[in-house]
């Protein structure tokens, strides 16, 4: 074998260390995002049928016309090989009749966490204080920390209603440069009415609210309607949920055409994939198979409140298509779930949420072989 030059390394006199990230303490002061995928679990257990309840992903495949127009597009020419339609404009034009709105109010992003993600680049400066209504969900820290942000939490008496008034003198006196609402609220549920969103955006004088609706296709109600009042005001939405295409990653924000457009000076328009293009496209013009899964989610809510009612466990139910259940060993409970294959998400060590274990609701048939699991949980914990 001929010696090839270069290919030979040195033993180094110091061992290689990972580089110090910089800036070093912002980076390393952050606590990264708790993403727990029960996917391994699931895996690992091919003999049962899992009901993976954790992510408050859709629990069927999304719409047989999603599926119809990835295969087709791939089966036709093409062109993997071509980067996707820049700034998704073949669905802004679908979503911008959708909405009522102009393709300058849409951004259509990897996922609404790149929505998220996008809104605090181009806003945040290290030091800006940032409001967020807690609890809530936690990876929007994450994107605001990233920026140097300062987060304030106001967290409200009840965490499972709408604190508006302890929310407004928080906006006084904290004066952020954002605000984060999530409506209605994972994991709590809380939702804000149209009059509600408005006070709080009049009190930002100064900062940009932002009303994540990951789950407004369930509750049927938005914040868009507002948009053209306060400019001060973004709305993102999501496919991951209700359309079910969490695995294909695409969502969008809805705001002012000036800040969809300082979003655009940092955006990447390539961002996202050719198939969850096609995807989105497919899943917005099928609203009956919407209207369907969301029907069934409600039922599957009420059937669940029934039997928390019988069994007299603690339950909030949410305009979502999550509902969340107290156990005295909430720690205990998920992981005797985990073992009957139902991956729930254990919400019980987040402040004011002691007790509390969040459900992923799914179809009503679904929903009846989880609780019969679960009552074989609760069961064994009585013995
Ligand atoms: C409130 C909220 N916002 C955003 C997301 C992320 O959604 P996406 O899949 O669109 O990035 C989630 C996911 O759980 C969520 O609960």
């Amino acid at each position: 074998m001929t010696h090839q030059p270069g290919l030979r390394v040195a033993s180094p006199a110091v061992a290689p260390r990972p580089p110090v990230v910089r800036p070093a303490a912002l980076v390393r002061s952050i606590k990264p995002y708790q993403a727990v995928s029960s996917l391994d679990h699931i895996h690992s257990r091919p003999e049962l049928v899992p009901h993976k309840l954790d992510w408050n992903e859709a629990t069927v495949p999304p719409s047989p016309k999603v599926i119809e127009a990835v295969q087709g597009f791939l089966s036709r020419a093409h062109h993997l090989n071509w980067y996707p339609v820049l700034h998704s404009t073949n669905l802004a034009e679908k979503l911008a009749a959708f909405h009522r709105v102009g393709e300058d109010n849409l951004l259509i992003t990897n996922g609404s966490d790149q929505a998220l993600d996008t809104i605090c680049t181009t806003y945040l400066s290290p030091g800006d204080p940032v409001l967020v209504a807690s609890p809530t969900y936690q990876h929007f820290l994450v994107f605001a920390q990233t920026r140097g942000a300062e987060i304030v939490h106001h967290y409200g008496p009840d965490p499972f209603d709408a604190d508006l008034e302890g929310l407004l003198a928080a906006i006084q006196r904290v004066q952020p440069r954002l605000v984060y609402l999530v409506s209605p609220n994972n994991p709590t549920g809380v939702q804000y009415t149209p009059a509600q969103v408005a006070a709080v955006a009049e009190a930002t004088a100064n900062g940009l609210v932002i009303v994540d609706e990951a789950y407004s296709e369930f509750s049927g109600r938005t914040a868009i309607g507002l948009l053209h009042t306060y400019p001060n005001l973004v709305v993102t939405r999501t496919f991951s949920k209700a359309y079910g295409l969490a695995g294909l990653r695409i969502g969008y924000a809805v705001a002012h055409p000036v800040v969809v457009g300082d979003m655009r000076r940092v955006f990447n328009p390539k961002s996202v994939n050719v198939l969850a293009q096609v995807g989105a496209m497919a899943a917005l013009e099928d609203q009956d198979w919407l209207r369907w899964y969301v029907d069934e989610v409600r039922e599957a809510k009420r059937v669940i409140g029934d039997w928390a009612v019988a069994r007299g466990v603690p339950m909030r139910s949410t305009p979502a298509n999550f509902v969340m259940l107290r156990f005295e060993r909430a720690p205990w409970v998920v992981r005797m779930l985990q073992e009957v294959g139902v991956y729930v998400r254990d919400r019980s060590h987040i402040p004011h949420l002691s007790g509390w274990v969040r459900f992923s609701v799914g179809t009503v048939d679904q929903t009846h072989d989880v609780l019969a699991r679960l009552d074989g949980v609760l069961q064994r914990l009585e013995a």
